[in-house]
């Protein structure tokens, strides 16, 4: 089956994190990004159209292109874009909840310890007697990777095992590969199932 895992841009953060704006205690410089003297970040990716991800309808877009072009799918978003992205889902897709005990607090009294992963399991595979049962919750940590937004392996095994993936027959597509770390993860799921085959 033709699978996709979308992670853009945090809808109102993608341009400070990735584009031409500036946030995030960051300042560009020719170098590339810096915290601050004590506290040095790598440099995320630079998209030139990352602004793009800042207007709501590009997130339902997104999710009206993954709907049409994929068996399954899943897409990750902000906490608060929750309610367009499933909105914008066809009937049978789902809400998954990534719990994060270790985000950061931001200005807001009541700390968002969340992300949600809006997810359209291929029909086939919904069923109980068609696979390994999974949970839609996942409670893992961040990871300083030193990549702003990537996710930590445990969330793609999650979203790969909602999706029933099958690493020797199907195809993931990674829309927005970031770090690498989806793809790096999803490949460990492919040298597991090998190595299984052989024993
Ligand atoms: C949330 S991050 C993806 C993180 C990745 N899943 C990981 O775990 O490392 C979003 C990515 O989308 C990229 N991006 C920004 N604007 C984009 C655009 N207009 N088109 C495609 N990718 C874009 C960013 O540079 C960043 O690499």
């Amino acid at each position: 089956m033709k699978l996709a895992i979308a992670d853009p841009p945090y809808l109102g953060r993608a341009d400070r994190w990735y584009g031409e704006g500036r946030g995030s205690g960051r300042e560009r410089t020719a170098g590339g990004y810096v915290g601050s003297a004590h506290r040095p970040m790598r440099k995320p990716d630079h998209h030139a159209e990352a602004a793009r991800w800042d207007d709501p309808a590009a997130h339902v877009e997104l999710v009206k292109r993954l709907s049409a072009e994929y068996d399954g799918w899943a897409v990750a978003g902000h906490a608060s874009s929750t309610g367009l992205l499933i909105a914008a889902a066809p009937a049978g897709a789902q809400l998954a909840i990534w719990g994060r005990p270790n985000a950061v607090p931001g200005g807001a009294r009541v700390v968002n310890s969340w992300e949600p992963v809006v997810l359209c399991v291929p029909p086939a595979r919904r069923d109980r007697a068609t696979g390994l049962r999974v949970r839609d919750i996942l409670v893992a940590p961040v990871r300083r990777q030193g990549f702003l937004g990537s996710k930590p392996p445990e969330w793609t095994r999650w979203v790969l095992e909602m999706l029933g993936y099958d690493p020797t027959s199907d195809q993931v597509d990674d829309l927005f590969p970031g770090s690498g770390s989806v793809a790096a993860a999803a490949d460990g799921m492919l040298s597991f199932a090998k190595n299984g085959e052989c024993s």
